[in-house]
């Protein structure tokens, strides 16, 4: 079984950053498989992360906010030498017991990125932080701080993938959840709650009336690319669901790509 271990106190009080902790509560994130639906979402991204990790050569991969393992799974399957983190004692929780029955022996720790430490876990080709789960930071200078850290988790050179949900479409009134990304289960639907410059909430409701809620920053793509140069990151360069071409009106995600 994949031992975890906590490398900092994620549960602490008291730290506006660390509410992301708190929405995700056990029961929500026992269902959140239902909600992703492993084999349509692997099917939705294709090949994507293996034509980006192998030609850069980066077997060494961190999946920074892992959640119930969906990419370190995915990634240690195709032979990848995968670290996976989450800040989430649910999501940690759910994880491991992903990976026992999957039989995926991955290193699992509960971490909150600002606790990454490369003297601990090493330095990686890739650092992934992936699901739209940078948003979970509102402040500019906290995502900016992240990004850094996150680079200091990668040898020179390294690659950064983070995505985010398209907040350029959805901020114009353009929302819409198209169900072949990310969140592909059928037994659930994802509708807008609040919604401002500063804040956005998703309203995740499940066929039994069961209803969770997630609250976070809609970054624009532009912001978070400028965002990525001002953390040290080169060439930041972005793909619309999962493609080079695409119409920023039109896609659910936004995924970027830069170097360390
Ligand atoms: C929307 S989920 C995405 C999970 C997974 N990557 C996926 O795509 O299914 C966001 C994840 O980011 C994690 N997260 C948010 N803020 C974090 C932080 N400051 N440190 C570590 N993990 C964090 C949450 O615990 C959660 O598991």
């Amino acid at each position: 079984m994949t031992p975890v271990i906590a490398l900092s106190p994620a549960d602490r009080s008291g730290n506006a950053d660390e509410d992301y902790a708190r929405q995700y509560a056990a029961d929500f994130v026992e269902r959140w498989d239902e909600l992703i639906d492993w084999d349509k979402r692997a099917a939705g991204e294709g090949s994507f992360l293996y034509d980006l990790l192998r030609p850069a050569g980066a077997w060494r991969v961190l999946d920074a906010a892992t959640g119930s393992g969906f990419h370190a799974a995915q990634l240690h399957k195709a032979g990848f030498d995968v670290t996976a983190c989450d800040g989430s004692p649910t999501m940690v929780d759910r994880a491991r017991r992903n990976f026992a029955r999957l039989g995926v022996d991955v290193p699992l720790h509960r971490c909150d990125w600002q606790a990454l430490d490369a003297r601990v876990l090493g330095k990686f080709d890739a650092v992934l932080c992936l699901g739209s789960s940078l948003c979970h930071l509102f402040d500019r200078e906290a995502r900016i701080a992240v990004l850094k850290r996150f680079r200091q988790m990668l040898k020179p050179g390294g690659l950064l993938l983070v995505d985010q949900r398209n907040f350029e479409a959805i901020l114009a009134g353009r929302f819409r959840s198209s169900g072949r990304y990310y969140y592909c289960g059928d037994t659930a639907s994802v509708t807008l709650g609040e919604l401002d410059e500063s804040v956005c909430e998703f309203v995740y409701r499940f066929a039994d009336g069961a209803q969770y809620r997630l609250r976070v920053c809609p970054i624009r793509p532009r912001q978070l690319q400028d965002e990525l140069r001002a953390a040290g990151f080169r060439a930041p360069h972005a793909y619309g669901d999962f493609k080079p071409i695409y119409d920023v009106m039109n896609v659910d995600f936004i995924i970027h790509q830069a170097h360390a």
